[in-house]
């Protein structure tokens, strides 16, 4: 009987993240002779590959996507960590070591897919964050001085980018919640009530984009944020409260508090709650676009997704009825 490649699969070890970057890292190496023997790959996010090249230094490749000019994020990305050289603030940025390289096309790297370009910065001291494992470590005062300080982080990145001239990014990008799961009319109808009132009282301005733990680096584990990374999604946008996206509900307040402390501006708490909701319905249609084929874990991923349906609907009510649009 002639096994399908699925069951051959199942037969095999599974590899952990760990040991699927080392092999992706391994066919890439064999590709440019651009790595010593201690180079070291340390994340395959967003934008491809990320190396510890082991002497001080991080190369971060550029891979083809299908929904962004990859050269102008290497670009703006760079003109960026130039223009801070080194810091916002009081926090941290990687300094550039060269200039950015646009590969040729006909580059071993770009013809087998693997990256446009790189950039090659200064290897930051610390380590990055988990936000989940972070809440639950820390105490309840540390947790809170942590979010206060991530308020602070983003307003300096916000005050910091107000002369930075911008080239590579100067670029609208609008952000209405919107998703292809919301069938319900009354729910559209809010949704759309929102978007005008949005188009309205947005308030346009630099995002860094990414904020979330990951990004974040710190030398004692979050007691203390030391630097920032990652700007290669950062821009001018509709919605400057964008930046908040990926913080939870309940942690708003210290956050909020933290960024108003330096930027001396009231931030529009309806905003947030936009960015965040607009983050809400995505994360919901991803699941369900994903849903896992083994019966147990669809279950649990239905459950999941009920949940997130259900806090969607009742916080878009509340966001509704503050903006008094029901
Ligand atoms: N300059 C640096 N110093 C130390 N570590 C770095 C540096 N740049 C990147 N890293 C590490 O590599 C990881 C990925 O880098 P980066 O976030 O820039 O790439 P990305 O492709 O956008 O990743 P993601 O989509 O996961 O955010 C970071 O989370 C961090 O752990
Ligand atoms: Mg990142």
């Amino acid at each position: 009987m002639n096994e399908s490649r699925e069951e051959k699969l199942k037969g095999l070890p599974k590899q952990s993240p760990e040991e699927q970057l080392e092999a992706k890292f391994q066919g890439i190496k064999k590709l440019c002779d651009l790595f010593s023997t201690s180079a070291k790959p340390i994340g395959s996010g967003y934008s491809g590959l990320v190396v510890d090249m082991g002497d001080g230094t991080i190369t971060k490749f550029f891979r083809f996507n299908f929904c962004d000019n990859e050269q102008r994020q290497i670009l703006n990305e760079a003109c960026l960590l130039e223009a801070f050289n080194g810091r916002v603030g009081e926090f941290r940025t990687p300094l550039l070591t060269s200039e950015p390289v646009i590969l040729p096309i006909d580059h071993p790297l770009r013809r087998y897919g693997v990256a446009v370009g790189y950039l090659s910065m200064q290897k930051m001291e610390g380590s990055t964050l988990e936000w989940g494992q972070l809440s639950r470590t820390l105490t309840k005062e540390e947790w809170k001085e942590h979010l206060y300080q991530i308020g602070v982080l983003v307003a300096s990145i916000h005050e910091a980018t107000k002369n930075v001239h911008f080239d590579f990014s100067a670029e609208l990008r609008s952000f209405p919640i919107y998703a292809a799961w919301i069938k319900d009319l009354e729910m559209r109808k809010i949704i759309d009530m929102c978007n005008e009132w949005f188009e309205k009282n947005q308030k346009c301005g630099f995002v860094h984009g990414d904020v979330v733990g990951r990004n974040i680096i710190s030398v004692n584990s979050g007691r203390r944020i030391d630097g920032i990374l990652d700007f290669s999604l950062s821009g001018i946008y509709s919605n400057q409260h964008f930046d908040f996206r990926e913080i939870n509900q309940e942690w708003v307040a210290p956050v909020v508090a933290g960024y108003e402390s330096i930027s001396g501006e009231k931030l529009e708490l309806s905003l947030i709650e936009m960015s965040q909701l607009k983050r809400l319905a995505e994360v919901t249609q991803e699941l369900s676009e994903c849903l896992s084929k083994d019966k147990g874990k669809r279950q649990e991923e239905e459950r999941q997704l009920e949940n997130w349906k259900s806090i969607f609907e009742k916080r878009l009510k509340s966001l509704a009825n503050d903006l008094a649009l029901q």
